[in-house]
């Protein structure tokens, strides 16, 4: 076979780790092909996505700005991308572009490879925040069975358009309620960008929390966030971003070059390596 290229799409993208994660992959199972960095400016990312194939890619991850974009410039999309409403993987079948969204599985199959006594459906769940990460997540705990979301964000609005979105499955409330409402929560997940480095800290207090609460973070630099840190504190089972962001990268994976990859401790300590390494 040929060799194959695909890439990460974003701007600024120079911080991606997907590289190292693809480039693991491809020396690992021994494939001809490339996995780049393309810093896209705003308003250059429909026309960019629309000649992927003349640019030399068989398809590409998506990050910020341009998620929502690649959903609208795909000609195909899974029922994940279109329920999230924003794409993070794109590849070609044909002349189609396809989109999907693979933040959601991704995020549930690292939670249950580290709390493997994780039952969606046993308990409510609290959602911090309302961006695309926050709906990557309640989709995939919806579909795995999740009941009850309570989403608090810091713009309301934005909370109720979610909670709208998904019908019936997510409730929105204030932020100031987050500490209130999470006292029977079996699951509180972080998906603001608070506690990310260089972000200010997330406000969360942790002690009203039932004690088999698990805590997770989409967060992973720092690897271990304050809020990771505060819930191991309290012996809580706490769950980081890291894993999440090695799992979602699986599916590009497969659709470019063919092979399921495997998340490995040995790719999870490259990255930590280089996370810690600034
Ligand atoms: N581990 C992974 O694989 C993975 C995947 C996706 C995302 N993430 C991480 O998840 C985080 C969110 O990403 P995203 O794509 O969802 O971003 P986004 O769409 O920009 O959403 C950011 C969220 O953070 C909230 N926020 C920002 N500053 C705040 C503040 N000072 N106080 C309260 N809330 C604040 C925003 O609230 P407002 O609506 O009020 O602005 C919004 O809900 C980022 O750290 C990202 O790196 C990780």
């Amino acid at each position: 076979m040929s060799p194959r290229h695909a890439c990460i799409v974003g701007w600024p993208v120079a911080h991606s780790r997907s590289p190292l994660i693809h480039g693991h992959w491809l020396k690992k199972y021994a494939i001809a092909g490339s996995y780049t960095r393309r810093a896209v400016a705003p308003g250059e990312e429909v026309a960019f996505f629309g000649r992927l194939r003349e640019e030399g890619f068989v398809g590409c991850n998506v990050t910020i700005p341009h998620k929502g974009a690649a959903l609208a410039a795909a000609h195909a999309s899974t029922e994940s991308a279109r329920a999230v409403g924003v794409a993070n993987t794109l590849w070609l079948e044909g002349d189609r572009l396809w989109a999907d969204n693979t933040d959601g599985a991704g995020f549930l199959q690292h939670l249950r490879a580290t709390v493997p006594t994780f039952a969606p459906a046993a308990s409510a769940v609290a959602v911090l925040g309302a961006g695309g990460g926050a709906r990557g997540v309640i989709h995939g705990l919806l579909q795995a069975g999740g009941r009850e979301v309570r989403l608090f964000n810091r713009t309301r609005d934005r909370a109720d358009a979610v909670a709208r979105h998904f019908a019936g499955g997510v409730k929105a409330y204030n932020w100031q309620e987050r500490a209130d409402r999470s006292r029977d929560v079996g699951l509180l997940i972080n998906a603001t960008s608070l506690g990310m480095q260089g972000a200010p800290a997330l406000e969360m207090p942790l002690a009203q929390l039932d004690a088999r609460c698990i805590v997770a973070d989409l967060v992973y630099v720092p690897l271990e966030t304050p809020l990771l840190a505060a819930a191991r504190a309290r012996d809580l089972a706490a769950v980081d971003g890291l894993g999440m962001l090695l799992h979602q990268a699986v599916p590009g994976f497969k659709r470019w070059f063919g092979v399921t990859p495997e998340v490995t401790d040995e790719l999870r300590a490259i990255i930590v390596a280089n996370i810690e390494g600034g």
